[in-house]
């Protein structure tokens, strides 16, 4: 996916934001989720995200997405991004994330997916890694649910907070 940086998507120092990085991320991921699977799907997860070089409006932000493994119902999907500078002719990585998503039928409800076969030396490591990734991924998930959340329907001044006001 490519895009020029438009001042519309940019901070007043004239860097693109990094929610609208993030929201291309999104976005280049499900395309090649949905490709994959055929179906639709919603994102679980998104990993840490880094963003080590700015982009400036007028130059372009390239994506590349690629799915690495099919699980059950999820794909991990890694989304590199890249700057382009076409006055330059310059181009460097900004940042790399992986994302998980899951395929949905039309209720939400979570359908299997086709596997993924690996077929280069590099889609082999990647298919191997994955594994890993989601083991770190979904053991994160589970503590950072167990701390940071509130219990479901007790949320503070929420409708079900019988404290007084
Ligand atoms: C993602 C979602 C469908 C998972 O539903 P669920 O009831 O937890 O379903 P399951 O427990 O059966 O898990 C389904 C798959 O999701 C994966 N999954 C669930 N939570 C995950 C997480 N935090 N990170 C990575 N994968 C996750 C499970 O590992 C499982 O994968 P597998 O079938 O390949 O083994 C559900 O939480 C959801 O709809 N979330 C909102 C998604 C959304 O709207 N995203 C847009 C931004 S709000």
């Amino acid at each position: 996916m490519a895009q020029v940086v438009l001042p519309n998507d940019a901070n007043p120092l004239g860097n693109i934001l990094g929610g609208k990085v993030m929201h291309l991320i999104d976005i280049a991921g499900a395309i090649a989720a949905h490709r994959h699977a055929r179906s639709h799907v919603v994102t679980a997860s998104v990993d840490s995200l880094d963003f080590l070089h700015p982009v400036r409006v007028g130059q372009i932000i390239l994506l590349r997405a690629f799915v690495t493994r099919a699980f059950h119902t999820s794909m991990e999907v890694e989304v590199n991004v890249y700057l382009e500078d076409y006055i330059k002719g310059e181009r460097r990585q900004t940042s790399s994330a992986f994302l998980t998503y899951v395929a949905v039928d039309e209720a939400g409800k979570p359908v299997p997916v086709p596997p993924l076969l690996p077929r280069t030396g590099d889609e082999r490591r990647r298919y191997r890694e994955a594994s890993e990734r989601r083991r770190r991924r979904l053991a994160l998930a589970a503590r950072a649910h167990r701390r940071y959340f509130e219990k479901e329907n007790q949320h503070p001044g929420g409708p079900n907070d019988r404290r007084e006001p």
